[in-house]
């Protein structure tokens, strides 16, 4: 049996530990990370992609952003709209984006998904090599996966990130795939 708290302490000491990285040495593996990610099948043979916008010390992904948008691929990112509901927004140029209440890079527009999704890029703070996956503690992904449906979830994490084990519960939705500037990890299934 786990409890609550187990989450929140690996929360605040892996948060710690990627704050810790540094800017610098952040970007370098977020563009190392970045690499792997175009070399993969599943990311040459996307149409529609759902990425998060890198916000504080998570893997950067403006650059991705942008490579994406000059691709004929079609790209969604996330908006919070509630404290349990966050919803895939279409961007279709960066300027289209604002900072939210919490500081976070949203787009303006409200043009909601109505496609299906090929990959997710998705955020987290801790990652295990099986899949599992620990985020900011408000379920908003495991919520977003349970109504939509993904070919592939792909987890972008600093090696820095990934741990034995994490207390998971039900809800929990594993990665199909996790990417560190290290290794490619396919968790078997
Ligand atoms: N699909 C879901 N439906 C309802 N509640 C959910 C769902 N997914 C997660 N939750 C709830 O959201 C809360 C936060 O989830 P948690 O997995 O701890 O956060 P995170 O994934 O952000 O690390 C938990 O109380 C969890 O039970
Ligand atoms: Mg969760």
């Amino acid at each position: 049996m786990y409890f609550l708290k187990d989450k929140e302490n690996l929360r605040s000491s892996l948060k710690k530990k990627r704050d810790a990285l540094g800017k610098e040495l952040r970007f370098k593996k977020s563009e190392k990370i970045a690499d792997f990610l175009c070399e993969i099948n599943e990311f040459k043979q996307s149409k529609t992609i759902f990425c998060y916008i890198s916000y504080k010390s998570e893997v950067e992904t403006l650059s991705l952003i942008n490579l994406i948008l000059e691709s004929d691929m079609n790209l969604y990112v996330p908006k919070i709209i509630s404290g349990t509901e966050m919803i895939a927004v279409k961007l279709n140029d960066i300027a289209n984006l604002e900072l939210d209440d919490i500081g976070i890079l949203t787009p303006k527009s409200n043009e909601i998904l109505s496609e299906k999704v090929d990959i997710t890029i998705t955020p987290g703070i801790g990652f295990t090599k099986k899949g599992g996956r620990l985020g900011y503690g408000r379920g908003y992904y495991d919520r977003w996966f349970s109504t939509n449906e993904v070919k592939t979830k792909i987890g972008i994490s600093f090696e820095a990130q990934i741990v034995m084990n994490l207390p998971l519960e039900k809800t929990d939705i594993n990665m199909d795939l996790i990417i560190t500037e290290k290794e490619i990890i396919r968790p078997k299934k």
